[in-house]
C-alpha cells in the first residue's frame, strides 16, 4: 500500500466551510427535532469527528452511541459488504435515532444500518446524517435525510475520512493528486 504524502492531496473543502456546514446542519437539526430528546448513533471510525462537532450545535436532550462497522477495507474503493464490528447499542424503542456518518459513497453502509435498526427496534423516528454525500456513485436506493457536502467521485481523506487509517485527523477534506 503506497503511503500518501501530505503534499500530494488538493484542499477540497476547507475546515473553516466544514465547521459553518455543521452550523447550518445543526440549526436544521434543531428545528426539526425541537425539544424532543435525540439519540445520535455516531459510524466510527469515520463519523466521529463530524460527530463530536455537531452534537455541540444541538439543543436538545441527547444521547450519544457509537457503533463501529467496516466497509472499505483497505484502498480506494468499496469493498460492497458491511462487516459490523460493534453493533452494541442502548434500546432505542420510541426514540428518536440519528445515524451519524463521514459520506455516503454507494449507499450500502447507510442501507445495512438503517435495516438493522428497524429489524431489531422500534424507534419512533429513524434519520440518516452524512456529512459528506457521493450521490453518482450510489448503487442501492438510499438517501441521507440530512447532509452538507454533495462531492464527485473522488477518494477524499480527512476530518475523519481515512487512506488505510491515516489523515483521519486532517482538519480539511482533500483528494489525492493525479500523478
Ligand atoms: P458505502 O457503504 O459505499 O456508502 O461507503 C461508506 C463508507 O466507506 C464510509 O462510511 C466511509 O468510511 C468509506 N468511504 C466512502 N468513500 C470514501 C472516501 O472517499 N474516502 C474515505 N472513505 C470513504
Ligand atoms: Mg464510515
Amino acid at each position: 500500500m503506497k503511503m500518501i504524502s501530505e503534499k500530494d492531496l488538493i484542499e477540497l473543502i476547507s475546515a473553516n466551510d466544514i465547521q459553518k456546514k455543521i452550523e447550518e446542519i445543526g440549526a436544521e437539526l434543531n428545528l426539526f427535532f425541537g425539544e424532543e430528546e435525540l439519540q445520535v448513533v455516531c459510524v466510527l471510525r469515520g463519523a466521529a469527528m463530524f460527530t463530536v462537532d455537531l452534537v455541540k450545535q444541538l439543543k436538545m436532550p441527547l444521547r450519544m452511541e457509537f457503533i463501529k462497522v467496516s466497509s472499505y477495507g483497505s484502498g480506494f474503493a468499496s469493498s460492497g459488504t458491511v462487516t459490523p464490528v460493534d453493533l452494541d447499542l442502548a434500546d432505542l424503542d420510541g426514540k428518536n435515532v440519528l445515524i451519524v456518518e463521514d459520506i455516503i459513497d454507494t449507499g450500502n453502509t447507510a442501507k445495512f444500518l438503517l435495516d438493522y435498526i428497524k429489524n431489531n427496534y422500534n424507534p419512533k423516528t429513524l434519520k440518516f446524517c452524512a456529512l459528506v454525500d457521493k450521490k453518482c456513485k450510489r448503487k442501492v436506493d438510499v438517501d441521507a435525510d440530512f447532509y452538507g457536502f454533495e462531492v464527485e467521485d473522488k477518494f477524499l481523506v480527512g476530518y475523519g475520512l481515512d487512506y488505510n487509517g491515516y489523515y483521519r485527523n486532517l482538519p480539511y477534506i482533500g483528494y489525492v493528486k493525479e500523478v
